[in-house]
């Protein structure tokens, strides 16, 4: 999909990846880009770029479909949504019930609050574009962060099968999976030893993610890996699934 001239809405847009994708999509002239975020600081990033700016909750079914309907009645047209807000906690088996639901909430059920709005207006439209940012994480789990992994597990479930079910409408799905990126989602982790595994293959800065998601976007590819030895670490894992478990399990913090 060439972007040039398309309306964009980017959640979790006030910080981070999102907001490098903001600055990287810039570039290609949309038509119109719209930011949401939770955090007000949203309304100075889009002013700084002449974007339309939205606060809320993106796990608030109503008030999250409701500025997205705004956002469509404004435009006319919501051609790439990028569902990229999300939380990251550490923590295993005590990790609290409310916690839980918060990250199901925010890394799961935003997406799904979106695509019952987005879906049949880009079946309507005949074509759009959803790109997910969900994780590494989601493919090869996180040792010590069991809510985040297996929310992200689910998040991956979900842009398969949106992809599965709306790809013949002209509907296309890219799931963004990422290992460590410079992030304050990453900074809140506080200074990891250099030896540390999760930093074995590198933390990407957030504006080369953003490189590599328009690129992935551009050859609509489904998966889109911005660390390429992501793609290695998922064969081993489906060509032995025993020897995997035992080789993350060596990497428990
Ligand atoms: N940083 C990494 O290493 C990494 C790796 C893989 C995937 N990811 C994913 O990338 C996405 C973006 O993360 P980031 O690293 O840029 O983090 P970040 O914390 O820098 O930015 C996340 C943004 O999402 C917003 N947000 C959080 N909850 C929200 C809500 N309920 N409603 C609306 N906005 C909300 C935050 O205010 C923030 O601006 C997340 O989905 C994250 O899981 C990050």
């Amino acid at each position: 999909m060439n972007i040039h001239n398309k309306n964009i809405v980017i959640t979790g847009a006030a910080n981070g990846i999102g907001y490098a994708l903001a600055k990287r999509i810039i570039q290609e002239s949309p038509k119109s880009i719209s930011l949401i975020d939770i955090s007000s600081s949203v309304n100075d990033v889009a002013r700084s770029m002449n974007a339309d700016s939205y606060v809320v909750d993106v796990s608030n079914e109503n008030d999250f479909q409701s500025v997205l309907n705004s956002i469509i009645d404004k435009n006319n047209s919501i051609d790439l949504f990028c569902s990229n807000a999300g939380i990251q906690q550490f923590g295993t088996l005590e990790t609290s019930t409310s916690d839980w639901q918060k990250n199901w909430d925010v890394n799961v059920m935003s997406h799904i609050h979106a695509a019952k709005v987005l879906i049949p207006h880009m079946q309507k439209q005949g074509s759009g574009y959803i790109m997910l940012t969900v994780s590494a994480a989601g493919l090869l789990n996180m040792p010590g962060a069991i809510a985040y992994a297996t929310t992200k597990h689910a998040a991956m479930g979900l842009a398969e099968n949106l992809s599965i079910m709306y790809g013949d409408d002209g509907i296309k799905v890219s799931a963004l999976c990422p290992q460590l990126v410079d992030t304050d989602m990453v900074r809140s982790f506080g200074k990891l030893p250099e030896n540390h595994p999760l930093l074995k293959d590198g933390l990407l800065s957030a504006d080369v993610v953003a490189e590599e998601a328009i690129h992935g976007i551009n050859e609509e590819k489904f998966l889109i890996l911005p660390h390429k030895e992501v793609a290695k670490y998922i064969q081993g894992k489906a060509f032995d699934y025993d020897a995997w478990i035992e080789a993350v399990r060596k990497l428990v913090p």
